[in-house]
């Protein structure tokens, strides 16, 4: 059994310009120690993923279906309370985009890494303070640090204490939303390599969530392309950033010049699509090189290029693959 497998997962929007389908139908697996990385553009549903993961979900919701199975259990169905209990930060964790910026100012962090533990596991503070201790330690942080307040820190030290936070309850699953975006390139490098040594040594999964492919192709096993609330490619790293097959996949390792040498980063034309109003068809037909008749009508299965490696185009299946 998968550690966590997610299986049609949709999660829509109401808004005033209509239903926004961020989550439109997503599946994939999960295993232990695995590293999965969710790229994508700006817009294109990657931290509604993540959200609707953790079952962290704001009160305009219009849909939210499908399966997310944690161990076998299905927390799509679970009550708020049984999630609260059983599943969130203890199974599954998450450093949201941003969570650095807004640590509590007036609060030491220290303490703020030891809350959940005294008010959500009911521990003494004693015990708390000391396993908020050795997660500092853990995180690559002096213990030294534990009582001073977040504007005190640099931005590495504070990605580094929100790390630990997510980490605090043992979680074997931590989501990472944009954990890197706004450090320097050689703080963001110290934090990558702290998450690949977190990984190995704790044999954490983790799904991380970047924009950036070069980024995630650094510590993921395997790449999920997102488009337009849905993964349009996924497979081992390998596979995606060798022979990408989707064209949106080309098209991103294109405007990625750091892993592409020498060749000028080329832009991806036209802008990504609304999600109120999403193309017909392939949804990525208006920008697509390649698009054919059938991709403007018929929207593309998914089709199996390898074992674990699928996509969804019609150039690689149907009557015209
Ligand atoms: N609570 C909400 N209500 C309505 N629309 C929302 C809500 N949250 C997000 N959206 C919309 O859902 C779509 C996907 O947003 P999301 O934040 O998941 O994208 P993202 O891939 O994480 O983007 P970024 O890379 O900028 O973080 C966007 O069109 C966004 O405006
Ligand atoms: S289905 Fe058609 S439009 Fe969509 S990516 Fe493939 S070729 Fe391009
Ligand atoms: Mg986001």
């Amino acid at each position: 059994m998968a550690l966590l497998e997610i299986v049609g997962l949709k999660l829509f929007y109401k808004s005033l310009r209509g239903i926004v389908r961020a989550v439109d139908n997503i599946s994939f697996q999960l295993d232990y120690g695995e590293a999965l990385g969710i790229v994508g553009e700006s817009g294109c549903g990657k931290t509604s993923l993540a959200n609707a993961i953790m079952k962290t979900l704001p009160s305009n919701i219009d849909k939210y279906e499908g399966k997310i199975l944690i161990e076998g259990v299905n927390i799509v169905e679970l009550t708020e309370e049984e999630v609260r209990r059983k599943i969130r930060w203890k199974m599954i964790s998450m450093v949201f985009q941003g969570a650095m910026n807004v640590l509590n100012p007036v609060i030491r962090v220290g303490l703020q890494i030891a809350e959940p533990l005294i008010i959500h596991a009911g521990m003494n503070k004693d015990e708390a303070y000391s396993i908020a201790r050795e997660k500092m330690k853990l995180v690559g942080l002096h213990e030294e640090l534990f009582n001073r307040y977040p504007h005190e820190l640099s931005g590495g030290m504070k990605q580094r204490i929100v790390i630990a936070m997510a980490l605090v309850m043992n979680p074997k699953i931590i989501i990472l939303d944009e954990p890197t975006s706004a450090l320097d390139v050689s703080i963001q490098a110290q934090i990558m390599n702290l998450l690949k040594r977190l990984k190995k040594e704790l044999n954490l999964s983790m799904i991380f969530i970047t924009h950036d492919i070069a980024l995630a192709s650094d510590i993921s096993d395997r790449i999920a392309v997102m488009y337009a609330g849905q993964i349009v490619e996924i497979g081992l790293a390998e596979q995606i950033l060798l022979s990408p097959k989707h064209p949106y996949t080309q098209k991103l390792l294109k405007a990625t010049p750091r892993l592409r040498g020498e060749e000028k980063p080329d832009f991806i034309p036209g802008t990504p699509p609304d999600l109120v109003n999403p193309p017909s068809g392939c949804r990525f037909h208006p920008r697509c090189p390649y698009v054919m008749e059938i991709c403007r009508e018929r929207e593309p299965l998914d089709f199996e290029l390898e074992r674990n490696w699928r996509t969804k185009c019609w150039l690689y299946g149907g009557e015209h693959g």
